[in-house]
């Protein structure tokens, strides 16, 4: 009888990876999907953990049969995210896993980090073997930033920066007023990326990018606050705002403000240590920028998380090189598609892979994975396909759906070219933040209303963010101009918009974020985009701010409760029912 080897990561994002040794598959539970709970958190959600949990192994045994864990590693940030944790708060689960164990239930994998599941999690799905891995987020385990190589599976040179580029992006999202109601701070980077697009490059914008710099340079990685307050003081001293009611020693403020390289330490012999005795909250508040100093700030924020990028590719060029050119980007930061696309352009040569999950809920797949190359139990190579490794639904169609009809890919495209807006639903759930075809919403790219038509029937989204496009691979260049349509990509990219029919998947900059199919990569989407002949709007399916949804009884209750058309469900023979 073969066995499970399972990895659960327990922190925001928490997810649930499992492979089967015998069948060399790999799945990937998102709690997130499970419990409907955006970046659902163990530790803020102990009532729900079990029943989560539970959930996700009862889908185990669903997916692979009555198998026995040989291994089941549990895995955290802080020393008080362990067994005794899943024992205290999970009885349900502790006993279905014991149950299910023959081995030592937890071993100890304290040597595992953050950054080496985003980095493993990564490569393991890449086309790669020889490959460079720069990994960064906001903060990981003990590290910001972390480059390593990995060359046929072994691990190598991992150097770490003790900065986070990460944090700036995420503090000034923070003082923006118009993302002011972001309920999760976990959500704000990607609504920043939004808003940096109705920016424009100002004297500001650069003397901007430099102060971040400066501040990144200064910043202890342990000390997030003393950082935040450093950038709250950059921002005062360019903003001009509240310069009363400070300690005013050192350099007067003329003084600061004709340095047209504004320092740090300057700031801070201004400003003394006051920010440091204020309730950061208090302060913060005082400090939205509005308008277009908000545009200003998020576009220079953008600019400098790009340069930044660039100066890590510049400071690894000979290692990059050595992986034969082959680059993967992950953690939270490499969401940020704009800043990848600028590796691409101005390193051509370079081939760079994003995985579709270089956030948290990628962490338990990559540790997974890492322990199994170590252990010599699994080889890389012979991994493919994890993009729609996600979970099953978690209900029944038919219960939930009594009345439907069948219908055909030509039907669907009329009703789009109709402008429906239409929930798509097949098989397994797509791994990451974004909705692949599996979990999505379509309708028509081509409608100048479309987007507006869109939020105000169904996904009351803000205006300033952009949805994406999907195509046919082959057609992408009618539409669009981007150095990933000839790599491996097939999302996490950017593209330039090339003509101006496409109205509702082009964003202010005149840019958006591409997803491209062919025939072989999603056979539903390809055949719905040929009958349709162009281009349609892809968003995730789900309720407003809720993850993607993972059940029937959501998209019924969407159906039901917004202006949502139809629901269109794709069984695993291909028969295409539709419920409206
Ligand atoms: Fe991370």
């Amino acid at each position: 009888m073969s066995n499970l080897y399972a990895v659960l990561y327990l922190e925001h994002d928490a997810s649930l990876s499992v492979w089967d040794s015998d069948t060399n598959t790999f799945r990937i539970y998102e709690a997130e999907r499970i419990a409907n709970i955006k970046h659902f958190m163990p530790r803020r959600h102990t009532k729900l953990i079990d029943d989560v949990l539970y959930k996700i192994l009862n889908m185990i045994q669903k997916d692979f049969g009555v198998k026995r864990f040989q291994e089941f590693i549990i895995k955290g940030n802080f020393a008080d995210v362990t067994s005794d944790f899943l024992e205290n708060h999970c009885s349900k689960s502790y006993d279905y896993i014991k149950e299910h164990s023959d081995l030592v239930l937890f071993p100890d994998i304290s040597e595992a980090h953050h950054h080496s599941g985003h980095a493993w999690a990564g490569y393991i799905q890449s086309p790669y073997t020889n490959a460079f891995v720069i990994t960064y987020d906001v903060k990981g385990d003990d590290s910001s930033i972390t480059c390593r190589s990995i060359q046929d599976d072994v691990e190598s040179t991992i150097k770490k920066y003790n900065q986070s580029i990460g944090l700036i992006y995420n503090i000034v999202g923070r003082m923006c007023y118009t993302l002011r109601h972001t309920n999760n701070i976990l959500d704000i980077a990607g609504k920043l990326m939004g808003l940096a697009g109705y920016g424009q490059p100002t004297q500001r914008t650069h003397l901007l990018t430099e102060t971040f710099r400066d501040a990144e340079q200064q910043h202890i990685s342990d000390d997030t606050m003393g950082w935040f307050t450093e950038i709250l003081m950059a921002m005062e001293t360019i903003h001009g705002a509240h310069p009363e009611g400070f300690l005013d020693t050192g350099p007067s403020w003329d003084e600061v403000k004709s340095d047209n390289k504004l320092k740090i330490h300057n700031l801070r012999k201004v400003r003394g240590h006051a920010y440091n005795e204020f309730d950061s909250d208090t302060r913060y508040n005082r400090f939205f920028l509005k308008d277009q100093e908000e545009t200003e700030w998020a576009y220079a924020a953008q600019l400098y998380i790009e340069q930044r990028l660039l100066d890590l590719v510049k400071d690894n060029l000979s290692d990059i090189r050595a992986a034969d050119n082959n680059l993967i980007l992950s953690g939270g930061c490499a969401l940020n598609v704009l800043a990848n696309e600028r590796v691409k352009k101005e390193y051509p040569e370079i081939s760079v892979y994003v995985p579709p999950n270089p956030h948290d809920g990628g962490i338990s797949l990559g540790l997974l994975a890492e322990r199994l190359v170590k252990q010599n139990l699994l080889k890389s190579q012979s991994v493919s396909g994890l993009q729609y490794a996600g979970a099953d639904m978690l209900d029944n169609f038919y219960r939930v759906f009594t009345d439907y009809s069948e219908t055909t890919p030509g039907e669907v495209a009329e009703q789009l070219r109709a402008g429906k807006i239409i929930g798509v639903i097949q098989g397994r759930s797509e791994v990451g933040p974004r909705a692949l075809g599996n979990r999505s919403i379509l309708c028509n790219a081509e409608l100048a209303n479309m987007k507006d038509i869109l939020n105000s029937k169904v996904k009351h989204r803000e205006w300033y963010r952009p949805f994406a496009p999907v195509c046919r691979r082959p057609d992408a260049d009618q539409w669009f101009s981007s150095s990933s349509l000839n790599g491996y990509e097939t999302m996490s990219f950017v593209a330039d918009v090339i003509r101006d029919d496409i109205p509702a998947v082009t964003h202010v900059d005149g840019t958006a974020r591409l997803q491209t199919v062919t025939e072989e990569s999603h056979k539903v989407l390809w055949d719905i985009l040929t009958e349709f002949g162009g281009v349609l709007l892809n968003t995730s399916f789900n309720d407003n701010g809720k993850p993607i949804l993972n059940d029937f009884a959501t998209a019924k209750r969407i159906l039901d409760n917004t202006e949502l058309d139809a629901v269109l469900w794709i069984d695993s023979d291909g028969v295409y029912r539709i419920t409206v």
